[in-house]
């Protein structure tokens, strides 16, 4: 494999290290959030693939608690911002104040100056304000008045929004919903872990108590060891055909963009890490399709008239894509990494 350039995130690390540091954030978020491990390991999944979060439901089931869970776990700084329609671009990306001693402008960072930055109700802002967090989130850099600073990684913006009582909202348009990485839905927790949470939550707020159980270099050194994760060709292959399937689909007006393929490989490979292996499955990129790219297509008026959703659409998709297919034993010899042609290992390997 060809040396790449790690920008600054530091070494890659060892499996084992990498796992007992992941699995950690994960129980640490899972003391605060009850009954939704396939959620906050794909919210840990997405910080890992350097990508930004949209948690879309109802009120009252943990949206902004599993925000602030993941960014207690790790030592870093956390900006949160409440968005509301009197916020403005610069209160998000900062601004040149007057300092009467130095008779000098001095630039005051905005809220996205952060690791991870929580926007809470992203839809009650207006779209000006929305927008300006949301180019910070794709060039990873901010200009004031000309000049730019960058931000930090890890970087990740771990945004909410609820779908009901949408009055008086500015709901994210297309464009800017690319932007997200994933979408994903809380969802009920279902009656055992509901019950749990009410003997868990009962006297305090466990949020009070969690501590991070890691840091921002660590982080670093866990996106460096992401992104050697290796994909093969067909698996590759796979992801653009689920993608070219969305934009051929006669039910969506609007397919998903390159871009989507690119996060969708991203997060492909931290969950690949994440379940300790360093080779992305097609499983990945299936179990991955509908929250990396169901939220970025637009159904047709038909398939909204007939109200099918587009998680529906993008699931039945992955359902009719031949899959790449696992070779159990392989007629040629293992190439030297230790993948088939197919890249996918001839026997499980833990890395
Ligand atoms: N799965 C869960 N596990 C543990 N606690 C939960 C869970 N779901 C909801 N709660 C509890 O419900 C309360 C409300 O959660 P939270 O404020 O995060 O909701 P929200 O989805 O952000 O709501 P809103 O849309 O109104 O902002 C919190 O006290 C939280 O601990
Ligand atoms: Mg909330």
């Amino acid at each position: 494999m060809t040396q790449q350039p790690w920008d600054d995130l530091g070494e890659p690390m060892p499996s084992e290290e990498f796992q007992s540091i992941t699995d950690a954030v994960i129980a640490n978020i899972e003391r605060v959030i009850e009954g939704k491990t396939a959620i906050v390991r794909l919210a840990l999944a997405v910080l890992l693939a350097e990508g930004h979060l949209l948690i879309e439901d109802v009120p009252g089931v943990g949206k902004t608690k599993l925000a602030k869970a993941l960014a207690r776990s790790i030592d870093c700084s956390v900006r949160r911002i409440q968005f509301t329609p009197d916020l403005l671009p610069s209160d998000v990306t900062g601004v040149n104040v007057y300092n009467q001693e130095t008779r000098d402008f001095e630039f005051r960072p905005g809220a996205v100056f952060a690791n991870l930055v929580v926007g809470d109700e992203i839809n009650r802002a207006s779209p000006k304000t929305q927008s300006a967090l949301l180019e910070c989130m794709e060039e990873r850099q901010v200009t004031v008045d000309g000049t730019t600073y960058e931000l930090r990684s890890p970087f990740m913006v771990v945004a909410t929004q609820n779908p009901i009582d949408m009055e008086g909202t500015y709901p994210l348009p297309e464009a800017q919903r690319d932007r997200f990485t994933a979408r994903i839905a809380m969802g009920y927790p279902d009656p055992k872990a509901e019950l749990a949470m009410l003997d868990g939550h009962a006297a305090d707020d466990p949020l009070q108590r969690l501590r991070p159980v890691t840091d921002a270099p660590t982080v670093r050194r866990l996106i460096a060891t992401v992104r050697t994760v290796h994909v093969a060709d067909p698996v590759k292959q796979y992801a653009v055909d689920l993608v070219t399937a969305t934009r051929e689909s006669p039910e969506l007006r609007l397919g998903a963009s390159p871009r989507a393929t690119l996060q969708l490989l991203r997060t492909a490979r931290a969950v690949a890490a994440l379940d300790g292996r360093d080779y992305v499955l097609p499983d990945d990129v299936q179990s991955l399709a509908v929250p990396v790219l169901a939220h970025r297509v637009v159904p047709t008026a038909d398939a909204q008239l007939a109200r099918r959703t587009t998680d529906a659409v993008i699931a039945d998709l992955v359902h009719r894509l031949p899959v790449p297919h696992h070779r159990p034993r392989a007629p040629h010899p293992r190439t030297i990494d230790g993948a088939t042609s197919w890249g996918v290992a001839l026997e499980p390997r833990r890395r």
